[in-house]
């Protein structure tokens, strides 16, 4: 059975993707209903919006499909590390690397987190306007580089390591959506790409984990020398700007709302490691703002080959998306869906684990989840302890690679008069 959508127009629809792909797809879900079959240039797209077929592909039936395109445009950065392999390679590099991300190692970085939080407090001015985003991926980075590379040396190099992935990243954005792609391999084109991707690769191949068990594992997933970097970068891209932007959405959001911002005071001054338990309602902020502003906006299969889920044809090659900005924004699941209202989330979860995504689901859900859950929980009350953030002017998102903001998010920070902590 075909599913419903539209049958015509593919190329009108890759324009109107390129120009704002989340109003495409809430136009096609409004449309045709929570499974839509698509033409999008010359490809055929399957967007998926109901819990129950999303947790099919992510889930159930994973082997039936790979990675999508996604994050093709950046493989010559990420190359086959754990976020874009397949199959028997991703299986033994999941097992390697599991360990490392278990909650009672996470704890253990306590330490390196707090220092590096509270190093990147120390320069806040009072009263001068800057860009809370920006600032974020930075910390982000920084809290990257502490806890899975951690050593202090290298807090020299991050500057360098920020802006050297953050325009690869925006160029592999950029080239994704051009239709003129000069081959790197062409001499004399693309001579900035080159030029930033060589002072990184100088930089990631002078990287060695010195936290355990980081340090073990590390061998056994890096055999060679190109796989070594794939993987350092992996890592460094899968959580720099995802967690870069869920702190600023958080931050930004809760300054928003003064009542929330005093729950999550109140949290803010004890002593311990940070965790949902100690701290329920700055937690029940990152959630939901993690829900209003997921930083992965969309998440893309390819079936292997033809695939019947129930009534759910995938033909082989064909490409399936799942938006978790648009399975947060169901009122079935979320009254007041596009509010934000952290309290929903003070002992509640939904029904359906698919219904709430933002570290996607099933085998391949994020492994780093437990580490930026824990890295934004005490960056958010180390920073509301600390200051207070006044917000200027409205928002708006910029779906790129990661969900940003459209423009600067400009904020103020006055240091709380009573501030605990020191
Ligand atoms: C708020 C922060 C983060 C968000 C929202 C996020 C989101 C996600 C999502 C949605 C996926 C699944 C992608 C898919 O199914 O196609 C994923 C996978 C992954 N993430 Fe995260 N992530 C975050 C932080 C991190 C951190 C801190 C790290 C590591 C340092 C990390 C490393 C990875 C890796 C390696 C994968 C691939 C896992 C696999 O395929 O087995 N992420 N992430």
């Amino acid at each position: 059975m075909s599913m419903p959508g539209p049958r015509d127009g593919g190329l009108a629809r890759l324009r109107f993707f390129h120009r704002d792909p989340l109003g495409l797809f809430q136009s096609l879900i409004r449309d045709f209903g929570p499974r839509v079959q698509f033409r999008m240039g010359p490809w055929t797209f399957f967007l998926l919006n109901e819990s129950e077929s999303v947790g099919q592909v992510l889930a159930h039936h994973r082997p039936h499909f790979h990675k999508g395109p996604g994050l093709e445009p950046s493989n010559p950065l990420i190359g086959q590390g754990l976020l874009t392999s397949d199959e028997d390679d991703w299986i033994e590099q999941r097992r390697a690397l599991a360990p490392v991300f278990r909650p009672q190692n996470i704890s253990s970085m306590r330490p390196w987190l707090e220092e590096a939080v509270d190093q990147s407090l120390q320069n806040w001015e009072d009263g001068e306007p800057f860009d809370l985003e920006s600032r974020m991926l930075r910390l982000s980075l920084t809290l990257a580089l502490h806890t899975l590379f951690a050593d202090p040396s290298h807090d020299d190099w991050i500057p360098e390591i920020g802006s050297d992935v953050t325009w690869l990243m925006d160029h592999f954005y950029r080239r994704s959506r051009s239709v003129w792609r000069f081959p790197y391999n062409v001499p004399g084109f693309n001579r900035r790409y080159h030029a930033h991707a060589q002072r990184l690769r100088r930089v990631v191949d002078r990287l060695t984990p010195t936290t355990p068990p980081f340090d073990t594992v590390w061998p056994h997933v890096s055999k060679e020398r190109e796989r070594r970097y794939h993987q350092t970068l992996t890592l460094i891209v899968a959580g720099f700007e995802t967690t870069g932007h869920a702190m600023a959405w958080a931050l930004d959001l809760m300054a928003r709302h003064p009542a929330v911002e005093s729950k999550v005071l109140q949290e803010s001054g004890q002593d311990v490691f940070p965790t949902p338990e100690t701290h329920p309602w700055t937690h029940a902020v990152l959630l939901e703002s993690l829900r209003l502003y997921p930083p992965v906006w969309l998440l893309s299969r390819r079936a292997v080959h033809d695939v019947t889920l129930g009534d759910l044809r995938l033909p082989e090659r064909s490409i399936t998306l799942i938006s978790p900005w648009l399975m947060h924004r169901n009122a079935d699941v979320y009254p007041e869906a596009s509010h934000f209202r952290p309290e929903r989330w003070l002992g509640w979860k939904p029904e359906s684990p698919y219904d709430f995504i933002p570290f996607g689901a099933g085998p391949r859900r994020c492994i780093g989840e437990h580490l930026a859950l824990t890295e934004a929980l005490m960056a958010v009350s180390r920073i509301v302890n600390r200051y207070r953030l006044i917000p200027t002017g409205p928002r708006d998102i910029f779906p790129g690679l990661t969900l940003g903001a459209s423009a600067p998010m400009w904020v103020t920070a006055t240091p709380r008069a009573a501030a605990r902590g020191g």
